[in-house]
């Protein structure tokens, strides 16, 4: 595809954002090998992973973790995930690996499980804000896994989406936030996950879950019986916290997003009758529903349905996508459920809805 040409932000951000379409299950080795060359040279590159799209930099190259920062408008205190092609990497970035990330990496990996282990003095402070401890994990994405491969270096790579935006599960998601301020995107059709992977920290004395994803903790505990979620108060700020990026304000849509918890006929009444009030003072409103849900139509209400209640995969692979479509309608409110069964992916999508609320949450 023919670049496009785009705006230039800021000086040291490249001026045009390319796109490159690669076929997600059979990647094409020569548009693989040039997007690696960009990577191996310091440039940034947006990559589909089967949980979100990533931006990858160079990670032992601390001038492209610094322009990785600058073009996420990420706080530098925020540290990133490391992604490599094999488990055995894992011995040069770290101090030492525990038997419970072997553990969990013949299970889980290539897959959405990142492991915090203590860092090696090869990864830069950059990459890991400064914090002795690096994040790491093996992506099982076709086109992710043939970039690092490729590139022959551990790849840094955060959601590839501006600062405190939900992440992308398309490319042009990504184009949304970040053209003009990264060198190339692969286009490589949608996430199929769409939440980001499972965060565990497995310094401690137990492996405790720092932000719930795909791998549950469920699975987890097949393996780690005695593995555990982090309690996170409602309003933490990032310096006490053991996950800096797990800020309870992320993942947020423009407009404010109101949580609705509890029985799903009485909830979805309660935002029934609160949209009406909305409408009634003149504004717009979007709701996230499941399939099911009984609105009636009003041309104020914009309603986007993210699946059946009953299939959490579902309603993870469209959350994101809906809080940008209702973003890009600009609406001036969104209203948002809980689902019932609190357990396996219901608890990673719960996490990001209860982050995009920032605390405003109405329990029914
Ligand atoms: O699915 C994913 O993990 C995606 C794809 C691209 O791989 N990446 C992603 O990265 O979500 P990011 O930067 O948006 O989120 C990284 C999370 C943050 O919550 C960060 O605080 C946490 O991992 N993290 C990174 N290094 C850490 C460390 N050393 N200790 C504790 N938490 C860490
Ligand atoms: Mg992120």
């Amino acid at each position: 595809m023919a670049p496009r040409a785009s705006l230039c932000i800021e000086g040291t951000m490249p001026a045009v954002t390319e796109v490159l379409i690669l076929d997600a299950r059979q990647p094409d080795p020569v548009g693989i090998a040039r997007a690696a060359g960009i990577l191996r040279s310091g440039g940034l590159v947006a990559f589909p992973t089967e949980t979100v799209y990533g931006l990858g930099a160079h990670a032992l190259d601390a001038d492209a973790v610094t322009r990785l920062f600058a073009a996420k408008g990420r706080p530098a205190e925020d540290p990133l995930i490391v992604h490599v092609h094999h488990v055995d990497a894992l011995a040069a970035l770290t101090t030492g690996v525990p038997d419970t990330a072997t553990a969990l990496a013949s299970r889980f990996w290539p897959g959405p499980l990142t492991m915090v282990l203590q860092r090696s003095g090869v990864v830069p402070r950059e990459v890991t804000a400064g914090l002795d401890t690096v994040a790491i994990r093996v992506p099982a994405h076709p086109i992710a896994h043939a970039l690092i491969t490729a590139s022959a270096v551990p790849i840094a790579a955060p959601s590839a989406n501006l600062f405190s935006r939900p992440s992308p599960t398309r490319a042009e998601h990504v184009l949304q936030d970040l053209d003009g301020r990264i060198d190339l995107v692969i286009d490589g059709g949608p996430t199929p996950v769409g939440v980001e992977s499972t965060v565990i920290d497995l310094t401690g004395s137990i492996p405790t879950i720092l932000r719930p994803g795909a791998v549950t903790l469920e699975m987890i505990r097949a393996v780690l019986p005695d593995a555990r979620l982090a309690e996170h108060a409602p309003n933490e700020s990032a310096g006490g916290m053991k996950s800096p990026g797990l800020l309870t304000r992320h993942y947020s849509p423009r407009a404010p997003l109101t949580l609705y918890e509890g029985r799903s006929d009485r909830v979805v009444a309660r935002m029934a009758a609160d949209a009406g009030a909305a409408i009634v003072r003149g504004q717009r409103v979007g709701i996230v529903a499941a399939d099911e849900d009984e609105f009636q139509e009003s041309t104020a209400v914009l309603i986007v349905r993210i699946g059946p209640e009953s299939e959490p995969s579902t309603l993870a692979a469209n959350l994101y996508s809906a809080l940008r479509t209702l973003d890009a309608a600009a609406v001036d409110m969104i209203f948002a459920r809980t689902f019932r069964e609190p357990s396996g992916l219901t608890v990673a999508v719960h996490d990001r809805l209860r982050r995009a609320a920032a605390g405003q949450v109405v329990k029914v």
